[in-house]
């Protein structure tokens, strides 16, 4: 199929779905600037995602991991939601509650789409927020009493006594994401999933489907008979299940098959 024939068929598939599930990824915010965690510039001083964002590198050194996490937080602070992110947005404001989005992303740009987009309309921007899979990178969560505090604040991690503390228990807080070997939350999690299961299409962007559980929501999709649409320019293990590729960044891709 041409890349125009893909783009078309995209169109109709998700014009057609009576339930859209949306899946997104590191991919989505890429063009952003938001730097994915498997491509080129996702190392940070040569450390993977997945030997920083586990309990053990916490326990050993939160200095380093909390001082990846101010990089990481300081450089999403920078950025705003894209054409994708929007355009997302304004089809889960015009098909509420039939269009829900999913994200792995902890960058919030999904949420900030959703609050710009729904302001120009004068609308809730509660159907465009997403289901945050894997946390947020501005919420901290204390260690000890498991308060939760927002902020989007630099963090000082020049040492161990300056890092973030409890205002509640002055416990050490740590980020509020899911990290590789933990539990996703349950609730969350079972609504993923069933919003999968109930989904005529799945349009996945952005993400390497390499990080279980969230790699899965499509297959579940595909398997319950509904249509799978993947926007990724490489490959990924959700390809061969895909009823359509587009091989193109997602802000190209995104409002054109939208639109
Ligand atoms: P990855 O960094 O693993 O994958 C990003 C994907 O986006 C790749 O497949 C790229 O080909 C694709 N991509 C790059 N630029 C793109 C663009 N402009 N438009 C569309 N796609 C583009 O990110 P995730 O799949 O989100 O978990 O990673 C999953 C999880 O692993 C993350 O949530 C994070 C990470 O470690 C935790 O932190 C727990």
């Amino acid at each position: 199929m041409t890349a125009s024939a893909d783009i078309a068929r995209a169109h109709a598939l998700l014009a057609a779905a009576e339930r859209v599930l949306v899946l997104t990824g590191a991919g989505v915010s890429a063009e952003s600037g938001v730097p994915t965690f498997r491509g080129a510039g996702g190392l940070w001083r040569d450390y993977r995602a997945e030997e920083l964002a586990t309990p053990g590198a916490f326990a050993r050194d939160p200095r380093l991991v909390w001082e990846w996490y101010g990089w990481r937080r300081a450089k999403v602070a920078e950025c705003t939601p894209n054409a994708a992110h929007l355009a997302l947005a304004r089809l889960a404001l015009a098909r509420p509650g039939r269009v829900r989005l999913v994200t792995q992303n902890v960058d919030e740009l999904h949420a900030d789409a959703a609050r710009q987009v729904a302001a120009e309309l004068g609308a809730d921007p509660a159907p465009a927020i997403p289901l945050e899979l894997h946390g947020s990178i501005f919420r901290a969560r204390c260690t000890r009493c498991g308060t939760r505090a927002v902020s989007r604040d630099p963090i000082d991690a020049s040492s161990r006594e300056t890092l973030p503390r409890c205002a509640t228990c002055g416990g050490p807080m740590r980020p509020d994401v899911v990290w590789f070997g933990e539990s996703l939350d349950e609730r969350v999690l079972g609504e993923a999933f069933e919003l999968a299961a109930a989904a005529s299409a799945c349009l996945v962007v952005g993400t390497s489907a390499v990080v279980q559980p969230a790699a899965s929501l499509a297959s579940v999709t595909a398997r319950a008979g509904g249509a799978v649409i993947e926007i990724n320019p490489d490959e990924t293990p959700l390809t061969p299940y895909a009823d359509v590729s587009i091989r193109s960044g997602a802000v190209a891709a995104v409002p054109e098959i939208l639109g």
